[in-house]
């Protein structure tokens, strides 16, 4: 597993606003664009199904960067005695539109007894959230095996693993995930990860750490410290 640093200064979370501020301008852009060839194309049905695909899917990933920036500014409100499976569960109910649309299943493998933790319900579903669409998003077109979400108690540590079969990232990808606006995907806003190490790491006093190889596939790790 490789474990990520976290570093945050005034001039990266002005870097974060100018790079936010671009990638919501590019996003739109397209949004008008595509609208723009809709209006030319109103007699075909099939390319207007296609065109509104494409306007909701980029509207979409841009409530999702959105809600990350919008979680990022606020501060964390911790709560005690929260049920990170139950957490796991609300995240995989928001995703689960997506694994239906491409045919994926998600199964969750969850340890009943995992003790309770304070954390900021908020933060740490959108974590769940990012986590399993990555791995929804490496899995599509590439495999037919589900993504699976694991909790377990390790130690002092609630941990879950996502996992998911697909392409492995790759030696010169591996070390760029967690900056922000690193994305290899079309319409990725490269947020993601970034905010969850940030949530993690620095709102919870966790770890997140991944492996990634061409038979396991690729499991992310998030580690939480448990309540007392
Ligand atoms: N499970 C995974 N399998 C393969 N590559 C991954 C996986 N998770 C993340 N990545 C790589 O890390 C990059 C950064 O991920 P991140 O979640 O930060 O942004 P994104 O998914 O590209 O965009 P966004 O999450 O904003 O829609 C991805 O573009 C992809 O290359
Ligand atoms: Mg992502």
């Amino acid at each position: 597993m490789t474990a990520i640093p976290s570093a945050t200064s005034l001039d990266d979370l002005k870097r974060l606003a100018a790079v936010a501020a671009h990638e919501m301008g590019n996003s739109l852009a397209a949004i008008i664009a595509t609208a723009q060839l809709l209006r030319a194309s109103a007699h075909d049905p099939a390319v207007i199904a296609r065109l509104a695909d494409r306007i909701e899917t980029i509207a979409r990933q841009m409530v999702d960067a959105i809600s990350d920036l919008k979680v990022l500014g606020a501060t964390p409100r911790r709560e005690h005695g929260v049920c990170l499976n139950e957490l796991v569960r609300e995240a995989a109910e928001r995703v689960l539109p997506i694994a239906q649309k491409d045919g994926l299943r998600l199964e969750l493998d969850l340890d009943p007894a995992l003790p309770t933790l304070a954390c900021d319900r908020r933060g740490v579903t959108r974590v769940l959230i990012n986590l399993i669409k990555n791995a929804l998003e490496a899995a599509r077109g590439a495999t037919t095996e589900p993504v699976v979400v694991r909790s377990r108690r390790r130690g002092p540590f609630a941990s879950i693993t996502v996992y998911n079969l697909g392409k492995p990232i790759p030696p010169g990808v591996r070390e760029q995930i967690f900056k922000p606006f690193f994305s290899t995907k079309p319409h990725g806003s490269g947020l993601g990860l970034f905010i969850s190490r940030e949530i993690v790491v620095d709102g919870h006093n966790g770890a997140i750490s991944f492996h990634s190889g061409p038979r396991l596939g690729t499991a992310f790790c998030v580690k939480l410290p448990l309540e007392g």
